[in-house]
Formats: structure tokens, C-alpha cells, sequence
């Protein structure tokens, strides 16, 4: 069984499509066993806590230094025997030290199709606000494993969608949560968990 720590800052609907794709069983040989929160108000704890997942504030506020807190997150993670990380809206800095723990373990959602429209800069609402002002007619979600880089790593899974003409950045980033990160994200752990996903180099083989 794979063991999985899902780190949020915000709402959590990436959080809640994983979760329901647990419960559903479409995705098997998975449990989440911790939700970690940089924010300790994030509506993402609360729908943990909902399912009776463990769910707990980590944040670098609370730490002297910055090494402390990369510390303090590894530790966490070890202690709740994390196998795989998933970075559903988390919107800090991962530290080196976890990326060269969990070398190709840690998968990220971003609500674009890589290499377009990401990189530093590149979160939330401004990524569609960039792909209304560009004017490209489709755009999309992409999972990939985390590297040291910026939405550099290994892509594992994307998907398509439509811009429409009368789309604002908050209607195209609904559609793409609904159309596409709910999907992709809870596919790619399920695949994950089945032995499905190999990594050569850079590039990710799905049997
Ligand atoms: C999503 O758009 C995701 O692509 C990005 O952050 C957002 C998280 O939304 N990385 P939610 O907290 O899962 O609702």
C-alpha cells in the first residue's frame, strides 16, 4: 500500500478529488496517510480532517530559520512513512534536502501544459491570466515529478482544454480543475501505485 503525503496551501479540491478517488476505489493500493498545510486556516485541513486523515500545520513562520523548517517537513514526513509526495497547491518552496530523499516521489499538479506557461511566476490565477493575454486556444493541466527546477521535471500525465472566447482567468482555471487536475492528478497516483510509471532520464513510461 502506498503511503501518501498531500501538501496544500488553499482550497483543497485537488485534495478532495484524491480522497474521493480513494474512497471510490479508483485509485487502489493507496491511502493518504498525512495532509500537510503551510497554512494552518487552509479549507484543504479541514476536508482531511473530514475523512478522518491526519491533518497538520507546518509552516516556516513558525521556525527560526529556514533550515529548520526543511528539517522539521523531512521529519514528518519520514514519521508518517510517506513513500510518495504530492504537491496539490503548495505554494512553498520545496526543500533540496526532500527532493534528494524522495528522488522521483514527489509528483506536482500544474494548471498548464508544460513547457508553456510555467516556471518561476507561473501560480495560480496568473497562469490563465497569461494564457487569456497570449491568446492560445488551448491550454490544460500537467502532473509531473519534482526536480530541483520549476515545473522542470519528468512530465507524467497532461490534458487539453478548451479556451473559450468569454473565458476570465477565474472561469478557464475552474474548467481546467474540473476538465482536467481532477482527473490527471488522481490517475497519476493510481498509476504510481500500481507499478505503472517508470522514470528514463527525463522521461516518464507508463505500462
Ligand atoms: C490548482 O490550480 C493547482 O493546479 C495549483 O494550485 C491550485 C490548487 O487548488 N498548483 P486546490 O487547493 O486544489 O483547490
Amino acid at each position: 500500500m502506498l503511503k501518501v503525503g498531500v501538501l496544500v496551501s488553499g482550497g483543497g479540491t485537488n485534495l478532495q478529488a484524491i480522497i474521493d478517488k480513494i474512497e471510490d476505489k479508483k485509485i487502489t493500493n493507496a491511502m493518504i496517510s498525512v495532509v500537510i498545510s503551510n497554512n494552518a486556516n487552509a479549507y484543504a485541513l479541514e476536508r482531511a480532517r473530514k475523512h478522518n486523515i491526519e491533518a497538520i500545520c507546518l509552516s516556516p513562520k513558525c521556525y527560526e530559520t529556514r533550515d529548520q523548517f526543511n528539517e522539521a517537513l523531512l521529519t514528518t514526513l519520514k514519521k508518517y512513512e510517506v513513500d510518495l509526495v504530492v504537491l496539490a497547491g503548495f505554494l512553498v518552496i520545496i526543500p533540496e534536502c526532500v527532493i534528494h530523499e524522495y528522488e522521483n516521489k514527489i509528483i506536482n499538479i500544474h494548471p498548464s501544459l508544460i513547457p508553456s506557461f510555467c516556471g518561476t511566476g507561473y501560480y495560480g490565477l496568473k497562469v490563465h491570466e497569461a494564457v487569456l493575454e497570449r491568446g492560445v486556444k488551448v491550454t490544460g493541466a500537467t502532473v509531473h515529478f519534482v526536480d530541483t527546477g520549476t515545473d522542470t521535471g519528468p512530465i507524467i500525465l497532461q490534458k487539453a482544454v478548451e479556451v473559450k472566447e468569454d473565458d476570465t482567468s477565474k472561469t478557464l482555471q475552474q474548467r481546467v480543475m474540473e476538465e482536467a487536475e481532477w482527473n490527471i492528478l488522481p490517475e497519476a497516483i493510481h498509476l504510481i501505485a500500481n507499478n505503472k510509471i517508470s522514470v528514463i532520464g527525463n522521461k516518464v513510461k507508463k505500462s
